[in-house]
């Protein structure tokens, strides 16, 4: 959600600061701009574009060696060229660019009209632009120093970073709960939202933390604290590469990282399962047996699909730990007074690990003293420093907005985990190596699931006009279904429902019609019978049925059925999640969506 790209070197800053946004545009956007620093003014281009566009209207670029851009995703004000990013002051001296949201902003705003400024724009950003010229007019020492004064003012979350034209040479950036991290180049540096932006230029990066400052030139960066104390930070290596966010031959990423789950799936489970005590071994996480002992109950923290994954993992941890688990989305965890328990092990599970609500979940639970675990996929990630501990997904870059093998990823994590604590309690040493065999085999099943795509496909492109779909299921197959309707809601913007087999009864039977399909998620466990009583009783009210199963079902029981492999049942979730993930994908490939980028939908969400 909005990128940020700023750039200071010797090199032309305005391809350099193109190409950073156009890396960023998976987080999702509705405009774009830059600003750079030429002959002691500043030359901004902004506009409700994509970055192609941004590009078309930039023209010839100066000889500008620094500058700033964004990717705008609209909070205050709508999306219009006035409101996109940068932002300066009247006199075009200083630029802004922003993630986040001001929330003292209208006050801000009203003094500085009261005292004759004239704004351009409806955003809470460009008071920000006013509030820096103005305390360099009142004889700031520096840039930093005008920022730091500025901030002192504002209430609300922020990454920013400021260009002056009469100093392009330096880059001042600020970060409070917006991601920012420092690219330190030969003779450039670079500050961006995400590293995606940064390594095709240098692997070498500084993260920020809330409420530090930096001030970036081309051979140097010098961190502080909001109150002026000097930090010292040491760039880290990250192992990412540029060919980490190339599209190779594929026409999108979604379909790339489908495709990519095998190899996924093989990198979680790299030197983790543990056969002489048919158990896992997960180094990240800080949970002795004792401590196994210890826990009474286990709870799930997510947004999104990171939340109906938790759900999946929820069931995990009962059946192989036997022990009480459940999942909630941490937007509502946040704010209701949440109860925490000392024996309660709390699991805070995010690909980007920049999902504001569930960082602010985990923050809420270290104020309350909670026991907490992080399950994560980007390292340095702010959940990954905030959680300190946990279990890192190595699923790589995920680009598309709808998560496929970091859900997967994480659903093994789960099972992973719950090897480990069953192992400890009551899973017996067969159970255990029943487990890790399932595992081990699962990047070949993934592989045979994603073989099927063209039969996949075509049952998607029979039911690509309907207006609504339902995804049931029940138990095991309950987050799958609710899982699935997500993806396809997410991308295919058709109304997809998912409900338990077991409520049908219960009020949505009524909705049932010719025109009404079903996605019934049936894995091969002990309610094959419900499930297919279930699937009756729709067919006879007319609903059509696309049965997604591991089990063997009565011929011509369901209209379309799409098989997966047999596995442990308690790992059956995790390959059912598949051919829905496929299924979604070729609704909206046949409805023409523009899959990677669904509208109003953004990769991370780091506003409330
Ligand atoms: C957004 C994305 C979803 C994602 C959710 C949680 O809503 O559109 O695809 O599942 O955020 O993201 P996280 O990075 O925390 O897993």
């Amino acid at each position: 959600m909005c990128g940020i790209v700023g750039y200071v070197g010797h090199r032309e800053a305005t391809p350099i600061l193109l190409e950073g946004l156009r890396r960023l545009e998976y987080r999702g956007y509705d405009s774009a701009g830059l600003a750079v620093a030429h002959r002691g003014r500043l030359r901004v281009t902004k506009a409700a574009v994509r970055v192609a566009g941004l590009r078309d209207l930039v023209g010839t670029p100066t000889q500008a060696t620094s500058g700033i851009a964004h990717t705008r995703w609209a909070t205050h004000g709508e999306p219009t060229d006035a409101n996109a990013h940068p932002h300066t002051d009247t006199s075009g001296r200083i630029a802004v660019v922003h993630n986040g949201i001001i929330e003292n902003s209208e006050r801000l705003r009203a003094e500085l009209t009261a005292n004759g400024v004239t704004f351009t724009s409806d955003t809470d950003t460009e008071a920000l632009a006013h509030l820096i010229a103005a305390a360099l007019a009142a004889g700031a020492a520096s840039l930093e120093d005008a920022v730091r004064t500025t901030l002192r003012r504002v209430e609300g979350a922020y990454g920013l970073v400021v260009l002056d034209a009469r100093k392009p040479g330096e880059l001042v950036a600020a970060r409070n709960g917006s991601p920012l991290v420092i690219g330190v180049g030969e003779d450039e540096t670079l500050v961006a939202s995400d590293v995606a932006a940064l390594v095709r230029h240098t692997q070498r990066v500084v993260y920020l933390e809330d409420g530090e400052l930096a001030t970036l030139t081309a051979t140097d960066f010098r961190t502080s604290t909001r109150d002026a104390r000097t930090i010292d930070k040491e760039p880290t290596t990250v192992e990412l590469t540029a060919e980490d966010y190339d599209l190779g031959n594929w026409s999108d990423f979604m379909h790339k990282e489908i495709h990519e789950q095998p190899a996924a799936v093989s990198r979680a489970l790299l030197g983790r399962l543990d056969d002489q005590f048919a158990t896992a071994r997960l180094g990240g996480i800080e949970v002795t047996a004792r401590d196994v002992h210890a826990i009474r109950r286990v709870k799930f923290l997510g947004c999104g699909s990171a939340y109906y994954a938790a759900q999946l993992g929820a069931g995990l941890m009962e059946e192989l730990a036997r022990l009480p688990a459940d999942a909630e989305p941490a937007s509502e965890f946040r704010y209701r007074n949440p109860v925490i328990d000392s024996d309660t092990l709390f699991i805070a599970v995010s690909q980007s690990g920049e999902t504001l609500d569930t960082l602010a979940a985990v923050r809420e639970l270290e104020r309350k003293g909670g026991r907490l675990l992080g399950v994560v996929n980007v390292v340095g990630s702010a959940l990954a420093r905030a959680c300190g501990n946990g279990i890192f997904l190595h699923a790589g870059p995920e680009v598309a907005v709808a998560s496929t093998k970091a859900v997967t990823n994480m659903a093994v994590s789960f099972a992973m985990l719950g090897l480990l604590f069953g192992r400890v309690r009551d899973l017996s040493f067969a159970d255990g190596q029943r487990i890790v065999e399932g595992l081990r085999a699962l990047p070949g099943q993934i592989a045979e699931v994603l073989d099927a795509e063209p039969e996949i496909a075509e049952v998607a492109k029979r039911y690509a006009d309907a207006q609504h779909m339902f995804f049931t299921g029940r138990v095991r197959g309950w987050p799958v279904a609710r899982e699935g309707a997500q993806k396809l809601k997410e991308i295919s913007y058709l109304h997809a429902e998912a409900y338990q087999a077991s409520e049908l009864k219960h009020g949505p039977l009524a909705l049932i019609d010719k025109s009404m399909p079903t996605v019934a998620v049936i894995p091969g466990d002990e309610l094959v019978a419900k499930n297919i009583a279930t699937v009756e009783e729709i067919k006879a009210r007319g609903g059509p049925v696309i049965a997604v199963t591991s089990a063997d079902l009565p011929d011509g029981l369901a209209d379309a059925v799409i098989r997966v492999p047999r596995t442990e049942l308690e790992l059956n979730p995790i390959l059912l999640t598949l051919p829905l993930q496929l299924f979604a994908y070729h609704v909206a490939l046949t409805l023409g969506r523009d899959i990677d980028k669904p509208r109003n939908l953004a990769k991370s969400v780091t506003v409330e």
